[in-house]
């Protein structure tokens, strides 16, 4: 089995870059973002704070969450429902990044991921996949892009889904979430120091994918 692990910032990327390089590299693509927006959802939809821990944590038995993958993607399954378009709300996003900051809600989430590295071939996207989740991954990269990129491609993507939403108002998500996650005491968002940076403000979606794709297949038997 190979792991790549493939971390950074909300907006850089990462899903769609990495869907499309296990595309090509046939290996399945784990976007981890999706597990603790199910956790947020469910808060949600609890009428829980999703910022506060004692209102969040009791919940916790009450969540199953699963993974299917198909030639389409992954898809989620909270307590058996698919919630795949429903955790893109940016309501979820920011109830995402509140309870990832929990230790617990990232313990409950942990053996799920390493199973998936354990059982496939896999390129796993999140914050923390290459400094906690798989520490040993055989590949890491750390990719990122400069903030108002990152939020013009969420704005656009999120626009083209039939959200309405404004420029400054997903900008300063985006800021927000970027402290948050950089901020917090359980596994901060930060470059292992054995990633390879790839920064891809000044990159299409084509070539970031490019850069990607050449760069494991330089280094694994992908
Ligand atoms: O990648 P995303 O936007 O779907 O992630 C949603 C939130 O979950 C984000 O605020 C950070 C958090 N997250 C995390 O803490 N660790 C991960 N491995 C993936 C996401």
């Amino acid at each position: 089995m190979i792991s790549i692990a493939l971390d950074g910032p909300a907006g850089a990327g990462k899903s769609t870059i990495a869907k499309e390089a296990a595309r090509r590299l046939s290996i399945l693509h784990v976007d981890t973002g999706a597990l603790y927006r199910a956790v947020g959802l469910f808060a949600l939809r609890r009428g829980a704070d999703p910022a506060d821990p004692s209102q969040v944590l009791p919940l916790l038995p009450e969540i199953q969450v699963s993974l299917e993958f198909s030639p389409e993607g992954q898809r989620i399954f909270l307590n058996g429902e698919d919630v795949s378009q429903a955790i893109r709300e940016p309501r979820a996003s920011m109830a995402a990044s509140a309870v990832s900051a929990m230790p617990e809600v990232r313990a409950f989430l942990l053996d799920l991921q390493r199973d998936l590295a354990r059982r496939h071939s896999v390129i796993m996207d999140g914050r923390d996949i290459g400094t906690v989740v798989l520490p040993d991954a055989d590949i890491k990269i750390f990719l990122t892009a400069a903030p108002e990129a990152r939020a013009m491609r969420r704005y656009k993507e999120l626009v083209q889904k039939g959200h309405q939403v404004d420029f400054d108002s997903v900008l300063r998500d985006v800021k927000e979430r970027d402290y948050n996650d950089s901020h917090r005491e359980a596994a901060p968002l930060r470059q292992a120091e054995d990633a390879w940076l790839c920064d891809t403000t000044h990159l299409d979606l084509a070539a970031s994918i490019d850069a990607i794709v050449n760069y494991i297949k330089g280094r694994t038997s992908l």
